[in-house]
């Protein structure tokens, strides 16, 4: 038999001659010498559109396997380990902006004319990012009038239109949530029994302060008061019209049956069905951090570069870029979760039937 010899050479399979011929600083023309930062300049964002593209691979795998009729198990533990693997790289990015800081302001003047009017506004791998993770156009910190895409034409911003009208991951997360069928089990309405005992903690948290010889009357007053401000907040969620007057009024994104599965999830997240769920859930509002987090650093990195001038891409700059760090984050209803948490002490118990059903049941009858 013979063997066959590969013909695929390091060089060929990464095609290097196009990636390594792909820098082309702009401050070398016009007979003008090079500016020694621009190199670095250019191999960072082409580094960041590298990952960019690793990260929508991700993403668009997750969303495959959410778009699935069942996702079973097997889809759930897919899901969270290339998620992690979209933290792992988000984490990288934050951390690159370092490098480029090693440049400075005064360098960075000596080729910024060269580039303008280009822009990272004009990314169109951060864009489909965005877009594909739920930013929705509506929801954008505009400025000039002009919405984002307008800086594509033709095929790409065909692309980023048809990707604004389809299902982003934020929707199949909440219809995934919405469809989870551990809300209403037989035997246990989670919603009902959840509503008892928060007002039973509040209640003993009230009875608590009364009982407190080391509190005078006014101090007694102002806790109570707070407990009362607190339980409003539980109210809201207890009623499912007021949840979407708040989603109405652009408060809350999540729908009210997807925030309970999500807090169902939370709560009982020790039950071996749900620790995968729970595990998803984790990574997904990392990935709504890590991002804020890259905006956060991109900010500070502006300052320091340009600090009150305006961006080559038309923006306020730094203005513009803070608005984004709070307003363009997606999963905030997830990691809101915590204010609906109640203690283990307070957590209804899961009747015998419903708690096999979460478990993995391994029977040793037949052995
Ligand atoms: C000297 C370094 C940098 C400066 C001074 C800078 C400056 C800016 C400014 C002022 C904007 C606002 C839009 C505009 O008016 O141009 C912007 C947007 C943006 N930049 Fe940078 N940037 C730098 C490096 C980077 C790097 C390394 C990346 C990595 C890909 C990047 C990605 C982006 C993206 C994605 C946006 C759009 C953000 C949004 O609209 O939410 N920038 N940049």
């Amino acid at each position: 038999m013979s063997k066959k010899t590969s013909s695929v050479h390091y060089n060929n399979y990464l095609d290097l001659d196009k990636i390594l011929d792909a820098q082309h600083p702009l401050s070398n023309s016009k007979g003008n010498n090079e500016a020694h930062e621009e190199m670095l300049f250019i191999i960072i964002h082409q580094t960041y559109e590298l990952w960019f593209k690793q990260i929508i691979h991700e993403i668009t795998s997750i969303m495959t396997l959410f778009r699935k009729e069942k996702i079973d198990e097997e889809n759930v533990g897919l899901i969270v380990g290339r998620l992690e693997r979209v933290n792992k790289i988000l984490e990288v990015l934050v951390k690159q902006l370092d490098i480029l800081e090693t440049m400075t302001a005064l360098d960075f003047l000596d080729f910024r004319n060269f580039l303008s009017p280009a822009s990272g506004f004009q990314s169109h791998q951060f864009r489909q990012l965005e877009v594909m993770l739920g930013l929705k156009i509506e929801a954008r910190h505009q400025f000039g009038g002009c919405p984002y895409h307008s800086q594509f034409s033709g095929d790409k911003k065909e692309e980023i239109l048809k990707l604004e009208d389809n299902d982003s991951l934020f929707l199949l997360v909440e219809k995934w949530l919405e469809r989870i069928p551990f809300l209403n089990m037989k035997d246990f309405d989670f919603i009902k029994k959840y509503k008892s005992s928060v007002l039973s903690m509040l209640k003993s948290e009230v009875t608590a302060i009364n009982d407190l010889e080391s509190l005078n009357e006014r101090e007694k007053k102002i806790r109570t008061r707070m407990i009362e401000e607190n339980k409003k907040y539980f109210e809201n969620i207890f009623n499912e019209k007021n949840h979407l007057k708040s989603i109405q009024e652009g408060y809350t994104k999540l729908s009210y049956k997807a925030t309970m599965s999500a807090l169902l999830i939370n709560l009982y997240r020790e039950e071996p069905i749900l620790q995968l769920p729970y595990k998803f859930l984790r990574e997904l509002v990392e990935v709504d951090h890590k991002i804020s987090l890259w905006r956060f650093r991109h900010v500070q990195m502006v300052e320091k570069m340009l600090g009150q001038k305006i961006g080559t891409g038309g923006s306020s700059g730094q203005g513009y870029l803070k608005q984004t760090v709070d307003q363009h984050r997606l999963f905030e209803d997830v990691a809101n979760i915590a204010t609906l948490m109640i203690s283990r002490e307070y957590l209804p118990d899961l009747p015998k039937n419903i708690k096999q059903e979460l478990g993995y049941n391994f029977s040793n009858k037949n052995i």
